[in-house]
């Protein structure tokens, strides 16, 4: 498939995914993201191997959700639904609500009380989303949004809808076609473990039509919200990570699967290594991503150091970059120094930027 910039996945991937001549196609020219190759980091860490980024924060809404939210909200259209609902850590909600704006439907949000970065929530504010903070965490949030669908003539848009995996899927397509080759490892974050099982749905799919061998799905929760790697549920999850503060994910079972089948593992990095990485990807690759996101990177850091992976391997190494830099400014804002303030000076503006 040729790389299409001005059409969606609907319409690029229609022949891998559930949708008809009568799915209206609710599209933002999601997808189409790039995979950059970290060569900066790459040297830093004294690898053989190439590492590449798939950033998904370059969606129309800033985070890979848009890829599902595409077919999600079509899918709903074309059966007559008039309102979508989902539970969000900030992402879904923030897609959600600006694919419902395209489709000319209602978007109502709920969300776990003080953990939404502002990037997110303006985003879904702005879209005119109807939006409820809860008191309780995304889990009880997703709780709610289940029982509401079940009285309520609402469509969940959450990764359990099916959809949203399907759609989601298309990253490993357009991973696939960039290196002409499944990768040898995938690095991601997990929070409500969607995104792995879309994947792996998608690498799966790759093996049985190109015949390419799926890659080691290395998945990656924080360390204080890491309900998979501890094998039961974390009542008060807590990461500086708040997309994936999540402490009962809805697939479970689909990223265990993903796991096993791959060969991979899912396992935990802290919030020190997140930030560590986080930092390492804006200053080495010039790549500003949400603090999430660089749980990939950790990850991979993690098992270099552990000794669990060979720096002389030769093959790629996919990162999955989730959500875009800007949709956390708080957290930006607090952990880099600010600027030095100066008198309109030429002189004193020269010696304090360190021009020679
Ligand atoms: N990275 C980011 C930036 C996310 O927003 C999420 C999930 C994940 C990783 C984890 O993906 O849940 O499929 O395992 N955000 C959801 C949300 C939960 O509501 O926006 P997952």
């Amino acid at each position: 498939m040729a790389r299409d910039f001005k059409k969606g996945v609907i319409e690029r991937f229609s022949c891998v995914l559930p949708v008809t001549d009568k799915t209206p196609v609710i599209t933002l020219q999601e997808g189409s993201t790039p995979l950059i190759e970290a060569s900066n980091i790459k040297k830093e860490l004294g690898v053989n191997f190439r590492i590449f980024l798939k950033y998904e924060g370059m969606n129309p809404t800033g985070s890979f959700k848009d890829r599902g939210m595409t077919v999600a909200v079509s899918k709903a259209v074309e059966k007559g639904a008039h309102a979508v609902i989902c539970a969000s850590t900030g992402n879904t909600s923030a897609s959600a609500a600006a694919y419902a704006v395209k489709a000319g439907i209602k978007c109502m949000v709920v969300i776990p009380e003080g953990s939404i970065a502002l990037g997110k929530l303006s985003q879904a504010l702005i879209h005119g989303a109807s939006v409820v903070a809860v008191k309780g965490n995304f889990d009880r949030c997703l709780e709610l949004v289940r029982e509401i669908c079940e009285s309520y003539k609402v469509e969940l848009v959450n990764s359990l809808n099916p959809f949203r995996i399907e759609g989601q899927k298309t990253a490993s397509y357009e991973i696939a076609e960039a290196l002409g080759r499944s990768p040898d490892y995938q690095f991601m974050p997990v929070g409500n473990a969607g995104n792995i099982t879309a994947y792996w749905k998608g690498y799966c799919e790759l093996k049985e039509s190109r015949g390419y061998a799926p890659p080691r799905m290395m998945g990656f929760q924080a360390a204080g919200s890491a309900p998979i790697v501890e094998g039961k549920k974390v009542e008060d999850p807590q990461t500086v990570a708040t997309a994936i503060k999540i402490g009962n994910p809805a697939s479970w079972q689909q990223a265990v699967e993903a796991r096993d089948s791959s060969g991979g593992v899912i396992d935990r990095v802290t919030d020190e290594e997140i930030i560590k990485s986080w930092r390492q990807l804006a200053a080495k690759e010039g790549v500003f991503v949400e603090p999430a996101s660089a749980a990939s990177l950790a990850g991979l850091r993690k098992y270099l150091e552990l000794g669990k992976m060979d720096p002389a391997f030769t093959g790629d190494v996919v990162l999955i970059l989730t959500g875009h830099g800007l949709k956390d400014p708080d957290i930006a804002v607090e952990t880099v120094s600010r600027p030095p303030v100066v008198e309109a000076d030429i002189e004193e503006v020269v010696r304090t930027a360190g021009i020679e």
